[in-house]
């Protein structure tokens, strides 16, 4: 894998020096009648990327591409296909397509281990048990089959399955799913008001287990349910893991014939393809499962054999590091104009801030340039009613990425239709504003014109979509991990690793005595202590 300081490139360079020239999407438009089409990239009948509402010319894209090929980024693609150790500060791969392999192909790591073999093992897996839950033959302790299903895990293990379940729940079948992270008392206790014991699944899903948060949650629905069903027997009907540690689930009680496996070449923020799916495939049905790995699969093709500058992972990239490194934008909102895809900026924050939040190169030294944008935003039309106000008329430079499917699962009226004018309606009216004179020519007062004024040219990409179905979101979320792959890559960073949560971890378990007990505070800042003090004296 490459390790090139992107500030050494002629690329970096030219960049800086074409940021110095202010372009608008006007003039950039009324220039190239063609742009709409020249920049636009369609992966059939699956997802259309309309990238020509951006602040870029053929030169900034020229550039851009510059700095992939000078950066080695076709390397680094071939470097993570096939499996090298690129996770380095973990000594792990990074092989989380391998999951989603539609082809009967194997998919070796860099040893040559074929990793196949153990991935379709534990879809077969998978697929048996969901018929067995799904049809009624898996029962609970009373012998009712199983109603609700609750996912109790945190991060990886509850964003990515929960946001899809939210985008696909036009497709979910009896099953009620309930998804628990926060080790606040009040998201389990909430969860279980009203669930019956006898017909209640619980999932634990960690890759670690021993995540704090999520080991706290499970004691404490296990509790719940041997309250009701008097007998330890019943952990094992009503309790399954989702791990990459069998000597944990052991541990906890959970029958190991019923911990659904993955392997530590699984990102936690990427495992949504592994058994962390579960409780989607509970919900869609293992079929459905299956169309969202091939979603995925067919990005992943994409990613990985499609020129650079008609690749839109790295299209997306590169965008994102011109706004982040040349024109100054810190952040980057995520607006999908779909109610189902309302988890996604939330899923995204975790993918693409854990991942690229560093400030330390791959050879360990500080960066000289920003990495990860702070990434945000709310489904479309209630993000307008909100913060949009800034978007157009703020201070900020904030690039825009709008989600869009064609077609609604439920056909109200005219709701989708309205739902789609005002998609394309804050596109259009981000990138092209409105000028005083437009004002003047309608017969605004004058006085009010320079409150009136759009300034326009807040850049954003168009992701259209026929229908938000399993194969067209895994491709979404696939390009969105890939391009987070090319922008880790081009900033020489690591972006599979996570060490900056663990120091806060850390000191929570040194502060849980001095909560609960008698822990010693004198090595303790002012605050920290005077806080404390005011706790015990409130609690
Ligand atoms: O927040 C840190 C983190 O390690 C994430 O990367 C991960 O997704 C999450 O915690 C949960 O970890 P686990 O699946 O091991 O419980």
């Amino acid at each position: 894998m490459n390790s090139v300081n992107p500030l050494d490139t002629r690329a970096w360079q030219q960049l800086g020096e074409l940021a110095q020239t202010e372009r608008t999407l006007a003039t950039l438009f009324a220039e190239d009648p063609q742009r709409a089409r020249r920049y636009s990239l369609e992966l059939a009948q699956c997802l259309k990327l309309d990238f020509s509402k951006n602040l870029i010319d053929d030169r900034v894209l020229g550039a851009l591409l510059a700095l992939a090929e000078e950066t080695g980024l076709r390397d680094n693609i071939k470097a993570l296909f096939a499996g090298e150790t690129i996770n380095r500060t973990e000594n792990r791969a990074v092989f989380h397509m391998a999951l989603r392999n539609r082809a009967e192909e194997p998919m070796p790591l860099a040893d040559g281990t074929d990793v196949m073999p153990q991935v379709r093992a534990v879809l077969a897996q998978m697929k048996a048990f969901c018929a067995a839950v799904r049809g009624g033959g898996w029962t609970g302790f009373n012998g009712r089959p199983i109603r609700d299903v609750v996912n109790i895990g945190i991060g990886g293990s509850d964003l990515g399955p929960y946001m899809v379940s939210e985008a696909l729940k036009p497709y979910h079948g009896e099953l009620r799913l309930h998804f628990v992270s926060n080790v606040d008392g009040a998201h389990l206790a909430q969860t279980l008001q009203g669930l019956d014991p006898a017909t209640t699944l619980f999932i634990v899903a960690s890759k670690t287990f021993t995540t704090q948060e999520t080991m706290t949650n499970a004691f404490s629905a296990r509790e719940w349910l041997l309250a009701a069903a008097g007998d330890t027997s019943a952990t094992a009907r009503h309790f399954v893991a989702l791990s990459t540690n069998a000597a944990k689930v052991a541990e906890f009680g959970i029958d190991t014939a019923n911990m659904f496996a993955f392997w530590e070449w699984v990102g936690g923020r990427f495992s949504l393809w592994s058994a962390i799916g579960l409780p989607v495939a509970l919900a869609i049905g293992f079929e459905g499962f299956e169309q969202l790995l091939s979603g995925a699969w067919e990005m992943d093709q994409h990613f990985k054999t499609a020129p650079l500058e008609a690749n839109m992972p790295v299209l997306l990239g590169l965008l994102g590091i011109w706004y982040r490194n040349f024109l100054n934008a810190p952040s980057e909102a995520i607006l999908p104009y779909d109610q189902c895809l309302h988890r996604l900026p939330a899923y995204l924050q975790q993918a693409v801030m854990e991942s690229n939040g560093k400030s330390v190169d791959r050879n360990g030294q500080p960066v000289g340039y920003h990495t990860s944008p702070i990434v945000w935003g709310e489904p479309g039309t209630n993000g307008q009613h909100s913060f949009y106000q800034l978007l157009h008329q703020g201070t900020h430079l904030i690039p825009a990425d709008f989600i869009m499917p064609a077609q609604s699962h439920y056909p109200l009226g005219d709701h989708h239709a309205k739902l789609i004018a005002n998609c394309l309606a804050q596109s259009r009216a981000l990138a092209f504003g409105q000028s005083e004179q437009e004002l003047r020519a309608q017969g605004e007062q004058p006085e009010l014109i320079p409150f009136k004024v759009h300034k326009g040219n807040s850049p954003s990409n168009t992701l259209l979509l026929p229908k938000v179905t399993p194969h067209t979101l895994g491709a979404l979320i696939a390009l969105y991990e890939h391009k987070i792959f090319v922008q880790g890559a081009i900033w020489n960073i690591f972006s599979f690793d996570q060490w900056g949560v663990e120091l806060g971890k850390k000191q929570a378990s040194v502060l849980l005595p001095c909560i609960t007990g008698d822990g010693d505070t004198s090595s303790l800042d002012a605050s920290t202590r005077s806080l404390l003090a005011q706790l015990k004296d409130w609690a």
